[in-house]
């Protein structure tokens, strides 16, 4: 076991992009861990959108990360020390960490990953944490997707995205995706079988996306806010439902953003839009797992992971996420198990 422990701390909130300047990467002792706890070395450490609402103290779902706190991040660990009967030394745990190479942890916010066989535990915790079981309630239990329905869905090659439109694809669904690149397009669409991929950088979104529903959209799953919910606002369906998962265009905005220029079409169409946090399901948690291991075993659904090595790169690394320079579930990784 090394003696120091790498930390990084939130040194200063964010304005508009991540800099160089909100996080400092120090060198620390290692915790000891209190009766009751335990002390656990990181293996993954996942890097997530919402990282950067935690940076910030925007009014959000749980208290920002303090000035000079640990950066919190949902992570992956192997348990070195323990004072605690049910986490044995050796045990491989999952939940919401810090972005440090020791931490402790306790039962309240980490859990035992379990066996995992026969997936691997890289891919269980990059798929099963969070953005598989995100995917797996924003769609069924929010969008409702029925046979023959039409869903959209934004960020589309992403981690959640990619999963929600393979998801609409086993129900019968025509799916119509949104992504950033002709490349990520191409996957999409010849790999994970979308109907349509739209490059919404280079294309006019409202009338490609007119062109690609030409039944009008059912199911819009919002990963992304602003230009491109209102394109799909303008063409819901009586009835439509817009599952809230995500508002990534407007995560480092600098000024307050407007409101959606077709809120109207809620009214006129009867439209049930919702928010939700993947953790509002924790308790259905085995039910997706179960549900999309099935669906991964068979083939139906197909994974991205980008994995970059060493906790040192984990800032850089993070910002790939708001200019859409990575591709799949972004994730660090410190040690393999
Ligand atoms: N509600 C929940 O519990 C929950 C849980 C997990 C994730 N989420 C949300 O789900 C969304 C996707 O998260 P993820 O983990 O799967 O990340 P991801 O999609 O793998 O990565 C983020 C992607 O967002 C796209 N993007 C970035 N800036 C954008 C912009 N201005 N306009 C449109 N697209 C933009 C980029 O793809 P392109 O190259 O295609 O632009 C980028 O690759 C995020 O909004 C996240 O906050 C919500």
């Amino acid at each position: 076991m090394s003696e120091v422990n790498r930390i990084w701390r939130l040194r200063k909130r964010p304005v508009g992009d991540i800099t160089d300047d909100v996080l400092s990467f120090e060198e620390e002792s290692i915790p000891e861990p209190s009766e009751g706890a335990f002390l656990f070395r990181l293996n993954y450490l996942s890097l997530d959108p919402t990282n950067r609402i935690w940076m910030s103290d925007m009014d959000q779902y749980m208290p920002p990360v303090e000035l000079d706190a640990p950066m919190r991040g949902v992570v992956c660990g192997t348990v070195v020390k323990s004072h605690h009967p049910d986490y044995a030394e050796g045990a491989i745990v999952s939940g919401l960490g810090v972005w440090a190479d020791y931490q402790i942890g306790t039962p309240q916010i980490v859990s035992p990953m379990g066996d995992t066989r026969p997936v691997a535990v890289v891919d269980a915790f990059s798929t099963f944490t969070i953005v598989g079981p995100t995917a797996y309630f924003g769609l069924l239990d929010i969008g409702e997707p029925k046979e023959g329905e039409t869903v959209v869905v934004s960020a589309a090659a992403g981690a959640v995205g990619s999963i929600v439109g393979q998801v609409a694809k086993i129900k019968g669904c025509r799916v119509v995706g949104l992504a950033g690149t002709n490349e990520k397009c191409a996957w999409i669409q010849d790999d994970l079988g979308f109907d349509v991929a739209i490059n919404y950088r280079t294309e006019d979104v409202p009338k490609t996306l007119t062109a690609a529903c030409p039944d009008g959209i059912d199911v819009y799953f919002d990963n992304v806010g602003g230009e491109i919910l209102d394109a799909c606002l303008k063409l819901m369906n009586f009835k439509g439902r817009i599952p809230t998962c995500g508002l990534i265009s407007q995560y480092n905005a600098t000024e307050p953003v407007p409101g959606p220029y077709n809120y109207a079409m809620i009214l006129m169409q009867r439209l049930r839009v919702e928010g939700f946090i993947v953790l509002d399901f924790a308790e259905r948690y085995p039910e997706a797992i179960a549900t999309l291991g099935q669906w991964m075993a068979e083939g139906k659904i197909k994974v991205r992971t980008e994995i970059v090595d060493g906790l040192e790169n984990a800032l850089q690394t993070v910002k790939k996420l708001y200019t859409g320079a990575n591709t799949g579930k972004l994730m660090i990784r410190v040690k393999d198990v």
